[in-house]
Order: structure tokens, then C-alpha cells, then sequence
């Protein structure tokens, strides 16, 4: 089957690792989403702040089992064909609130229809992207986020990837009809990224 002979659209899970309200990781992440739509995916903006997940805790999940966030995270990855993220950088890693999210998942089990958690995940494209203030806009942080999802995750780490820097001045929150990044050449990446990912789950749901 050919791409154009896919029969619904690709589903994308749009993803923020930010805690914070006017964050410029969710503006840069909603914007690869809007581009995506107009290649004709559909999306689904969540908070993974909103699955109120515990710091990963061993005996906890051994005394009360796994959070119901948890769940939901694996579900909202089997519905999906693949992610858009972006992630702030903490001190040269990816933030706290997205790997304590997916190392949850990590340990999620199939129980009967239901898949794994990374089983949930496996093969699924994700493009990646970080939002920063400051000069390197969180590059540092997206070789381990790539290793990470492209390992234990099994995810397609699609090749394109964007670190936008100063991105206080270059997101146009104050402008979304612009529909672009500030500087055409950063524009031009992400519109590839997003391409990428939409591409890869066309065909992995034709496949
Ligand atoms: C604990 C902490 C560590 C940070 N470390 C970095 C860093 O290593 N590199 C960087 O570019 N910005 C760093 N920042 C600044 C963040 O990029 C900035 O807070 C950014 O706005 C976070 O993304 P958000 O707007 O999506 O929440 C750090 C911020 C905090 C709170």
C-alpha cells in the first residue's frame, strides 16, 4: 500500500517536558503540531504534568502498584502513531518531568488487549525538539533524549532535530497567524522534522 492509499490520518501525541506556565518548549511543541496539521495529522496536545505522577519510587509501586498516570501515558501512546517533543534542558539533561514520566512507563506490563508500555512505544517516530532563554536553546540535552527513546523506547528517533535558542525573541506568541519561527532558517527545520515524523507514521499505519 502507498502512502497516499493510507486510510485515516496519523494520530501524534504532542508532548511537552516543561512545568511552567507560558512555556516556550509547549509554544515551539504546539507550533511543530499546527505544522503537522497541515500535513494532515491529527494531534493530541497532553500535559505530563497532568498524569500527577510521584518521583519513580520502587516500594511505592510495590505497595500500591502503578499510578493510574502511568496508564494513562501508556494508553495515550497506543492510540497515537507518534510524538512531537520538546524538552527543556536542566543542567545539560532533559527535564525531570519527562523522564520520570516514560521511566514509569518503562515499567508498565501488558495485561490482556492492553500493550507494555514500551511495547506502546516501539517502532513509533518521535521528532525532538528544545526551547531555551539562553544561547545553545538545550542542545545538550537532545543526544540523551535521542539514546534514551531510541533504546529502551525502541522509538524512530527521526534525524532532524531542533534547539532553538533565544527562544524568548524568536517564538511569536504574541503572533500565531505567523505560523512560523522568527528565523526562516529554524523555521525551515522544523517544517523537516515535522515532515519526517509525519512521514514515518504514514508508513508505519499503511505498512
Ligand atoms: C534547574 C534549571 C536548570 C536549567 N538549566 C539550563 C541549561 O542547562 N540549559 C539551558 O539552555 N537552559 C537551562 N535552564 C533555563 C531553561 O531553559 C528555561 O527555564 C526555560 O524557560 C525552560 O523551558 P520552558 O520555558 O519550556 O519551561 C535551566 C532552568 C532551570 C530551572
Amino acid at each position: 500500500m502507498t502512502a497516499s492509499a493510507v486510510s485515516r490520518p496519523p494520530r501524534l501525541l504532542v508532548l511537552s517536558g516543561s512545568a511552567r506556565t507560558g512555556s516556550f518548549n509547549r509554544e515551539l511543541v504546539e507550533l511543530a503540531a499546527l505544522k503537522a496539521r497541515n500535513l494532515g495529522a491529527e494531534t493530541t496536545s497532553v500535559d505530563l504534568r497532568a498524569l500527577a505522577l510521584p518521583v519513580l519510587d520502587a516500594d511505592l509501586l510495590q505497595a500500591q502498584g502503578m499510578p493510574a498516570g502511568a496508564l494513562r501515558l501508556r494508553d495515550w501512546m497506543a492510540q497515537h502513531d507518534g510524538v512531537l517533543l520538546s524538552s527543556p534542558e536542566y543542567n545539560a539533561l532533559p527535564s525531570p518531568l519527562f523522564i520520570n514520566a516514560f521511566d514509569w512507563l518503562s515499567l508498565v506490563q501488558a495485561e490482556g488487549e492492553q500493550p507494555s508500555g514500551t511495547a506502546a512505544t516501539a517502532g513509533k517516530p518521535v521528532g525532538l525538539m528544545a526551547a531555551s532563554p539562553g544561547a545553545l536553546g538545550g542542545i545538550r540535552a537532545l543526544p540523551i533524549v535521542r539514546t534514551y527513546l531510541s533504546t529502551n523506547f525502541a522509538m524512530v528517533v527521526v534525524p532532524e532535530q531542533l534547539a532553538l535558542p533565544l527562544a524568548d525573541q524568536q517564538l511569536h506568541a504574541q503572533r500565531p497567524d505567523l505560523e512560523r519561527l522568527a528565523k526562516p532558517e529554524l523555521d525551515a527545520v522544523l517544517d523537516r522534522l515535522v515532515a519526517s515524523v509525519v512521514r514515518q507514521a504514514r508508513w508505519r499505519i499503511s505498512a
